[in-house]
């Protein structure tokens, strides 16, 4: 196979959710960008499919101090410090950029933007357009983009990272739409794909969330921390079978829905009696897969999630997408409770970033669900919408002040990639059948509750699936097969670092758990994982 098409750009943007886009933008000051997104941008990623809201603060009585506070206590203070001060202090300016390009945010009677209370956080911070933020977010980037001078490849993913001579990451390889290879050059990359709970078997994550990012950071030589830190959001659909693991959001409990088990007791009262629904999103999760392992889940293996006690009207004027959406699985929410179970989520872990968004190699950026160390142990909802933006922005700022790249593309890389992809029509293994298998397997023993033996032998099913021979039927398959390698190298690192994690911390709970901790003052610091070595960092605690 040979390179088909060769693309020079100052800087690559790989990914077109709310993190790409927005660095793009910002990139574009600086010079020539190139944007490159795996689907019709816009229509895949998680961004649009954020339903409830962008953590900001926005008037007296909150303050940037206790979005902080709230930021690390739910993280349980796994987090990175210098990032969640950046995340804290910029969202604010980040939302008045996208209501100055347009964006439209429910608004108050005195005008001022509509703020709804989200789990673990003091003050209701979580700004919303309705129950469909993500989209009006995105819809408002795609069309300041199309004010830049921005180049956007669409239907063409990225395969793997390409480096110069000198090892620092200078663009990536890709493949179009019909399975063409097309080189990008670049001063500065920029990754943005978001994050990869498809390796669950139960997941709210587009297609597109398989941990392109991490698989790729990974074998670029990155360093990953905290990939353990998988987020099981609480309430995720239960049914029909096609939508299972569909978000449920949590701003049907900020609108004061309540949780019911099957004998129709409130139970968080018995997990977080001061916090009950709105307490963290690990509690929660924990709270209802404990409800139904002991027998008090409904038939389906779900609880009840109840708005039948608010006004229909703020049900139709706050909730549309979620009455909508329950009203074509035949259910009116007005009326009836919905059924809903953990669903995974978000990964807190990611690549190591600076607050400058570099990556460990040269080069090399990272932003959005991609990168870790913002969100710590368990991340607060409403953090990640804003997330992509503060860090998007800085993703854009600072690689777009990169120097011009003086070395050579390393030609040896290049032909490895292609061999791989060679290799995959000679193979003898449908992907969709690792894929299915990979699922069940991380579902099933390395989800909500762990355990080292659990652990350790989803590592070894993982190893024997990453080294099946894929075959791609026909070139514009070989993606899968991409993809699907993609898949068990991002399992293998979650698995991996929940093995090097001792202790119960925020969404991490291991049944076997081998050291007791106290959040705040854990000797452990961030899981860290690269080809080169990993391990757990150990911190001083004081007393
Ligand atoms: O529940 C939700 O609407 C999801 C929000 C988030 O993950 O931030």
């Amino acid at each position: 196979m040979l390179v088909d098409e060769i693309v020079d750009a100052h800087v690559l943007v790989i990914g077109s959710g709310g993190a790409g886009v927005r660095a793009a933008i910002e990139a574009s000051r600086n010079g020539d960008v190139a944007l490159v997104s795996k689907t019709i941008a816009g229509k895949g990623g998680c961004t649009t499919m954020a339903e409830g809201g962008f953590n900001a603060v926005m008037r007296d009585g909150d303050s940037i101090e206790a979005h902080r506070e709230d930021t690390m206590k739910g993280g349980a203070y796994l987090n990175d410090p210098a990032l969640v001060d950046a995340l804290v202090r910029e969202a604010p300016a980040r939302m008045a950029d996208l209501i100055r390009w347009g964006a439209v945010f429910d608004v108050t009677d005195d005008r001022q933007v509509a703020q709804r209370p989200f789990g673990g956080q003091r003050f209701p911070r979580t700004c919303y357009a309705g129950d469909r933020t993500g989209h009006e977010i995105i819809m408002t980037l795609l069309d300041r983009l199309d004010a830049t001078d921005t180049q956007l490849y669409q239907e063409v993913s990225v395969v793997d990272l390409a480096k110069d001579e000198s090892g620092a990451v200078a663009g990536a390889i890709a493949l179009d739409r019909d399975g063409n290879p097309v080189l990008f050059r670049a001063d500065a990359t920029v990754l943005a794909t978001g994050g990869g709970t498809k390796v669950y078997d139960i997941s709210t994550n587009s297609a597109a969330g398989t941990g392109d990012g991490y698989a790729m950071g990974y074998r670029a030589g990155a360093e990953l921390i905290d990939m353990e830190m998988v987020q099981f959001h609480p309430t995720g659909a239960v049914y029909p079978y096609d939508a299972r693991g569909r978000l449920v959001t949590e701003a049907v409990r900020g609108e004061g829905g309540i949780l019911l088990n099957a004998r129709r007791e409130r139970f968080m009262e018995r997990y977080d009696p001061e916090r009950m629904e709105l307490s963290t999103r690990d509690v929660v999760a924990r709270a209802i897969a404990t409800e139904v392992l002991e027998g008090r889940g409904t038939n389906r293996g779900g609880v009840y999630l109840d708005v039948t006690h608010l006004p229909a009207e703020k049900i139709e004027t706050r909730l549309p997408v979620m009455l909508e959406q329950f009203l074509t699985y035949g259910v009116d929410i007005r009326r009836e409770p919905m059924e809903v179970a953990p669903t995974a989520h978000h990964i807190m872990g990611g690549l190591r970033i600076t607050p400058e968004c570099r990556t460990t190699i040269p080069g090399l950026f990272a932003c959005g669900e991609v990168a870790g160390g913002v969100q710590g142990a368990n991340r607060l909802g409403g953090n990640a919408l804003a997330e992509t933006q503060v860090f998007g922005k800085r993703a854009g700022e600072f690689s777009g002040k990169a120097p011009a790249r003086s070395g050579r593309i390393d030609r040896t890389g290049i032909d490895g990639v292609l061999g791989v992809l060679d290799a995959y029509f000679e193979g003898s293994v449908s992907p969709a059948t690792v894929r299915r298998d990979l699922k069940l397997t991380m579902w099933s023993k390395a989800g909500i509750f762990r355990n080292a033996a659990d652990l350790t032998a989803a590592l070894a099913q993982i190893r024997r699936l990453a080294d099946q021979p894929l075959r791609a039927a026909s070139t514009a398959n070989l993606l899968e097969c991409c993809t699907v390698r993609n898949m068990c190298t991002t399992a293998s690192l979650i698995v991996r670092c929940a093995l090097l994690r001792p202790e119960n911390r925020g969404a991490h709970v291991r049944r076997d758990a081998t050291v007791i901790t106290e959040p705040a003052k854990s000797p452990f610091g961030h899981t860290y994982i690269s080809l080169a070595r990993e391990g757990i960092e150990r911190r001083e605690v004081a007393a």
